[in-house]
């Protein structure tokens, strides 16, 4: 057992997750109001990428510098340190969040009841399911109508290929709301609508008591009996162990404006959701309680002004102790590195820290010396894994619009993408540069820092592309042959990995039924 134990046993280092408009942010400052991290509701909601209808990019990077300070957000509450991890809530942002999640240990993911799961839920689900994170579910906006909560469950199942299990019910919805049923508690928490204040829970071990009649109409006290009967006969029992491998995903129900349901959520994630977790490296797995200090680069944020040319790396610390001020190594380079101002986020609040242990997460002052996915230990050549690039969904080629700056231009453009910006695809037969994205904005992103931080020009041409796929074959003529057929569409990606670029979605099913020794990748790790 490490000396460091209890400190890493009571962190749980987590994401909310859901699509725009879900409630992520109205749940967050819940969270942080019970944490005592913050005192008036409202606060974190200045923080937030407000909803632009233009694609103002400026502004979203302005809103997106100042929610540097909230990219995680800790509190202690109940003797555990909870660290919440902030995602870009703006879709263009999603690489981000991907990057995000390989940081967590485990995930709440928000749904609103009459909206049910969403677009974008549904791809960072899948992003979970590969990685086995613990997920629990967070029906919100129960105070509106919206859907029948058993139809709610089963599209759950069924979209997000997930089991699930009710730990929450609720009474009525919308105007009728009443409250919600806590199963794994045991009791009944009754509904007024407060934006600040929590409501006292009543026990209420057993639901065929009468007197559950007291508190909720007779009809509706007859309807959650029957819920709760047919809940226990179609779900099975809850089991840590099963949610924990990620197979099944508690469910809440509540109304985060409300305030309402969040603190059971809470209450019980605390004590169901996962301590760091073990990290898989390429050498061995690294445990989160080993005396030596681990941690990997998941994310760097860019300083926007041009006159202070510095980023942020942020760290996850898999395993051990930081210090500020010791020695550690910068494995990729293989050197020492001492940091004497890494910055930690208790409550908003961004400040210099002297250690930090397993679970949490830093911020290291970086003026290049790093890339997503760089590894710092105590002395170790450890490489963590799991830090997959998603096949972007636009693409452009990128030119030179300036010859005398060939050379600031492919530094530039090695940085922003090392960075994480997007991702740069080499075209094998004509060598041209191909920029991948998730949303049109990092285009704007990198011609205006490519100008600004570097001195280039770059311009855009379009390319109509649909997919990139890492490809891959046990049986090597099979592979040559696709390279020499698909010869115009191979690229190479920054680590020098095969990559097929099909331009549509009919020409890659083709590819797949013609070419049945190859396997088509969709993310970078497989
Ligand atoms: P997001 O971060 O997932 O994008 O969502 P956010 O929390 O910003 O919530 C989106 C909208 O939904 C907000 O309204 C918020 O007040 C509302 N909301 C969140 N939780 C609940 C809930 O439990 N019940 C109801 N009825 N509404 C909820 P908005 O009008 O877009 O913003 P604002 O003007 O209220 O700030």
């Amino acid at each position: 057992m490490s000396q460091y134990s209890e400190e890493i046993k009571r962190r749980r280092t987590f994401a909310i997750i859901s699509h725009p408009d879900a409630g992520k942010t109205t749940l967050t400052e819940k969270l942080l109001l019970f944490g005592g991290a913050i005192h008036v509701a409202g606060a974190v909601k200045s923080n937030k990428i407000k909803k632009t209808a233009t694609s103002d990019w400026m502004e979203i990077e302005k809103q997106r510098g100042i929610s540097v300070a909230t990219s995680v957000m800790a509190f202690d509450y109940a003797d555990h340190k909870i660290n919440i991890l902030d995602t870009p809530g703006h879709q263009d942002f999603a690489e981000d969040t991907f990057r995000t999640l390989t940081a967590v240990d485990s995930v709440i993911i928000v749904i609103d009841i009459a909206k049910g799961v969403e677009a974008q839920t549904r791809k960072l689900m899948e992003v979970c399911r590969m990685r086995k994170t613990p997920v629990i579910v967070f029906v919100n906006k129960m105070d509106r109508d919206g859907k029948d909560p058993f139809d709610l469950l089963d599209e759950i199942e069924e979209e997000l290929h997930i089991n699930v299990r009710p730990l929450s019910w609720p009474i009525d919805m919308g105007q009728r709301f009443k409250g919600v049923y806590n199963i794994y508690e045991q009791n009944l928490n009754l509904y007024t609508p407060s934006k600040q204040y929590v409501t006292e829970n009543v026990e209420f071990k057993d639901i065929n008591n009468p007197e559950l009649e007291n508190y909720i109409d007779p009809h509706q006290a007859e309807k959650l009996r029957q819920d709760i009967e047919l809940i226990e006969g179609v779900y099975p029992e809850f089991d840590v162990e099963t949610y924990l491998k990620g197979d099944i995903a508690p469910v809440f129900f509540g109304s985060a404006l409300n305030n309402f349901g969040v603190k059971e959520l809470l209450d019980c994630f605390i004590k169901i959701a996962p301590s760091p977790r073990p990290v898989q490296a390429i050498e061995r797995t690294v445990d989160p309680e080993e005396d030596n200090f681990s941690g990997f680069i998941f994310k760097i944020h860019a300083n926007m002004d041009p006159n202070h040319r510095s980023c942020i790396a942020f760290v996850k610390i898999c395993s051990g102790r930081f210090e500020r001020n010791a020695n550690y190594k910068h494995v990729r380079f293989g050197k020492q590195m001492r940091f004497s101002s890494p910055t930690a986020f208790m409550a908003q609040k961004k400040e210099v820290v002297d250690e930090a242990y397993a679970g949490d997460i830093i911020g290291l002052p970086d003026t290049g010396n790093f890339k997503i996915g760089d590894t710092l230990t105590s002395g170790e050549e450890l490489h963590f894994k799991g830090l997959p690039s998603f096949s972007p969904e636009m693409f452009k080629y990128i030119e030179n619009a300036d010859p005398m700056k060939a050379k600031q231009l492919n530094k530039g453009i090695e940085q922003l993408m090392d960075e994480g910006v997007a991702q740069l695809f080499t075209n094998q037969f004509n060598g041209r540069k191909i920029i991948g994205t998730v949303g049109q904005l990092q285009f704007e992103v990198i011609q205006y820092r490519l100008l600004h931080e570097y001195g280039a020009q770059c311009k855009w041409e379009p390319i109509s592309l649909y997919k990139a796929c890492w490809i891959e074959s046990d049986n090597a003529t099979a592979l040559e042959n696709f390279k020499k057929r698909k010869a115009q569409y191979m690229a190479t990606d920054k680590e020098g990995r095969d990559v097929y670029l099909a331009d549509s979605g009919y020409v890659l099913m083709m590819a797949q039924q013609d070419f049945p020794d190859i396997k088509f990748h969709f993310t970078s790790e497989f």
